[in-house]
């Protein structure tokens, strides 16, 4: 039965029956927020290529949190920007650094917001990279040890759940392990389990300070152009232990993001990255394209394609939208 007594436009009439019909919704549930947290004090300074987000010090943050909770959204995405940067980043670990602190501070203040903390070293590194150096190349075994020695000290300080951002071989196997023998069995890992070597994150790198001072991170992140090697490295992550895997970038990686939720059975998390964000907000402000819609549209096909969980700087303009 086809055309003229098959007519698919019946069902796009009007508004009414496009909401019945509709497969697809964003909700604010779905929704995590990245903060910026820079040690030292009166800080709020916007990111030049991310109109509308701040690296904020501690004391300058309530705003920003009491409106994070006002709109509901359940979780932030904590990354830290250390007073002191050092060749393996141990600012990481140690119990009044700058994350530490971070989460101290907002679990005391406000225990129901949902914090994850960002696992990784590249912020806390003189050198840029995502863990220890050995011959110009980041040392994967070395980086693990430290991996579980920021866990920990994240655990301790309060986080509700760990994602580990290295693309370090191994790194949840490691961090299961050491969660567990502290006691820490109830905390989940959100693992950036697909996470390309994208030019995507360059106003991120401005915003966390954590350019690498030399060469590029292909010798861990993932190469852009594969896909059987997402599933394989997401595969490998939940065997180890991952509650959550995530892609990232989304936008460009759709694709990947709808293999995965076909292929697997836990919660997918898509990262829509900074570069994501610096386009829709510069051809915005240029007048090229209609920032809202545009926004809305990319972020529903990033749930359509399969994502369970968006995490985006765009969190608390969706929340007031939807
Ligand atoms: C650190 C990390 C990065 C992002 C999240 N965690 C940057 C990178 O790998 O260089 C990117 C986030 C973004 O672009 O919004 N490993
Ligand atoms: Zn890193």
């Amino acid at each position: 039965m086809g055309f003229p007594t098959v007519r698919p436009r019946r069902l796009r009439k009007n508004e009414s029956i496009r909401r019945l019909v509709r497969e697809t919704k964003l909700s604010v549930d779905d929704l995590i927020y990245p903060l910026f947290i820079e040690a030292g004090k009166n800080i709020k300074k916007e990111i030049p290529s991310m109109p509308g987000i701040y690296r904020y010090s501690l004391d300058k943050i309530d705003e920003e949190l009491k409106e994070i909770i006002d709109l509901n959204i359940p979780a932030v995405l904590l990354f830290g920007i250390p007073l002191e940067k050092d060749e393996v980043g141990s600012d990481t670990w140690n119990e009044n650094g700058v994350i530490q602190t971070a989460i101290k501070y907002i679990k005391d203040k406000y225990p129901d917001l949902y914090v994850i903390t960002d696992v990784c070293f590249c912020e806390y590194t003189s050198h840029g990279h995502c863990g220890v150096l050995y011959c110009n190349d980041v040392d994967n075994d070395k980086t693990l040890e430290n991996t579980k020695k920021q866990v920990i000290s994240h655990a301790k300080a309060g986080a509700d759940m760990v994602a580990p951002s290295g693309m370090m071989d191994g790194v949840v196997k490691a961090i299961r392990q050491a969660l567990d023998e502290e006691g820490f069995t109830d905390i989940p890992i959100m693992s950036y389990s697909a996470k390309y070597a994208s030019s995507y994150y360059g106003p991120f790198r401005d915003a966390a300070d954590s350019t690498p001072s030399f060469g590029d991170r292909k010798t861990y992140q993932m190469d852009v152009a594969n896909k059987r090697e997402a599933l394989k490295e997401v595969a490998l992550d939940i065997e180890e232990g991952a509650d959550i895997v995530m892609v990232k970038p989304a936008l460009a990686y759709l694709d990947i993001i709808s293999d995965i939720k076909q292929n697997f059975n836990v919660p997918v998390a898509a990262y829509n990255v900074s570069g994501e964000y610096s386009m829709i907000k510069a051809a915005g402000k240029l007048g090229w394209i209609d920032q809202q819609k545009v926004m809305l549209e990319t972020l529903t096909a990033m749930k359509r394609a399969g994502a369970d969980i968006i995490i985006t700087y765009f969190a608390k303009e969706v929340a007031r939208l939807i």
